[in-house]
């Protein structure tokens, strides 16, 4: 095996708090520990695709560790096996695969780290298996949904930001006697909604796994009514919907290789609730980008650079097709396309929610 020498890494996926302390790790690590030189793709797949890089140095990572965002940019829409590209005016796909492989040759790259949720591990896993390239993944997203990791980095920023939203609307719901909602990410599994809900103290809490009958939250809406309690909180999940009903999708975008933009659940339980409680006013808060904004918090920032280490480590060692992954307090690495098969969602019968019962809250199912 000929010594390894350069290192690509690029970010996919929505950006996510913590990123560039992954970024920062892999350099540092890669540079001081192996003296291996990193170069980082701009906007995720397409720089691949491009050939548009900058080169990673000391300098270059340097101060970054407590920023949001990618200073390498990032892109959900790019996918080099299925690219769009304008021809005689016409958006249309096509296999760009062989020409992202050829810029990984003529760079002279030894394999790629993939910093990503699970659209970017899918293609990252194509590039291995298909193409031949050594590759390691860094599970990100803010919505925890990656099965073979215990937390994803990202997510425990994006709970503060939900948590710290709950506290605030608190405030109105209380002066003013409101069921106050909010909307929040994750798309199909409420890692989010339930864990900033219990930290917020909500009331009543909607996530994808539990369709939501309309009489459970009116009936948890009126009791606490009954004892004084002339407010209500509810977080839901942008993924949660009605028993026998569907997901919101606010919008298809055809040209993402995650097609489905979802939105405007919030909005729709505002409308029911006020329809069967006509005397009590309901606000909907959709909170949105500001959950995948600003610095990652200090427990993000650990968990991001344990990652980039380890993802350097597990690339030295030839352990290439892996994931990083946190098992427990252990950094570990986990088969790619077993860390790919499925998302992970909340368990109905998890302790959180068995907890969150315990203390009142309702999830809408009854
Ligand atoms: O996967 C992260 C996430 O923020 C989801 O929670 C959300 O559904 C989606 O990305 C929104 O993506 P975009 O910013 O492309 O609309």
């Amino acid at each position: 095996m000929r010594p390894i020498k350069h290192i690509g890494i690029l970010t996919g996926g929505g950006d996510c708090p913590g990123l560039n302390s992954v970024i920062r790790a892999i350099t540092k690590t890669a540079v001081l520990k192996y003296g291996v030189e990193v170069i980082g793709f701009m906007d995720g797949f397409r720089g691949l695709v491009e050939n548009n890089y900058v080169q990673l140095d000391l300098r270059r990572v340097s101060g970054i560790g407590h920023t949001g965002g990618t200073i390498l940019g990032t892109s959900n829409r790019d996918n080099p096996f299925n690219f769009m590209t304008m021809i005689q005016g016409e958006l249309q796909s096509t296999d760009q695969s062989d020409r992202a492989v050829s810029n990984i040759k003529h760079l002279d790259l030894d394999g790629l780290i993939i910093i990503g949720g699970d659209g970017s591990l899918n293609i990252a896993y194509k590039f291995f298996s298909e193409k031949g390239i050594n590759v390691v993944g860094v599970p990100k997203t803010i919505d925890n949904d990656l099965s073979a990791t215990d937390i994803t980095f990202g997510f425990i920023t994006a709970v503060n930001t939900a948590s710290d939203a709950l506290d605030k609307l608190h405030t109105t719901a209380e002066s003013h006697h409101r069921v106050m909602i909010l909307e929040v990410m994750g798309r199909y599994a409420g890692w989010i909604a339930l864990y900033a809900g219990m930290s917020g103290s909500a009331d009543v809490i909607l996530i994808p796994e539990i369709p939501y009958n309309l009489d459970a939250i009116i009936s948890k809406i009126a009791q606490r009514f009954r004892q004084g309690k002339k407010f209500s909180i509810i977080v839901v999940a942008e993924g949660a919907h009605p028993a026998g009903g569907d997901m919101v999708v606010q919008k298809l975008v055809a040209t993402s290789h995650d097609p489905v933009r979802l939105g405007g659940i919030g909005q729709q339980v505002a409308e029911e609730v006020s329809s069967r409680l006509t005397d009590i006013e309901t606000r909907v808060t959709v909170l949105g980008h500001l959950q995948r904004g600003g610095g990652p918090t200090p427990y993000d920032r650990i968990l991001a650079t344990r990652y980039g280490v380890a993802a350097v480590e597990t690339f030295m060692e030839g352990k290439y097709g892996s994931m990083v992954s946190l098992q427990g307090n252990k950094i570990t690495t986990v088969d790619l396309q077993e860390a790919i098969k499925e998302i992970r969602k909340v368990p109905v019968d998890s302790k959180l929610i068995e907890a969150a019962r315990s203390i009142g809250v309702t999830f809408g199912d009854y």
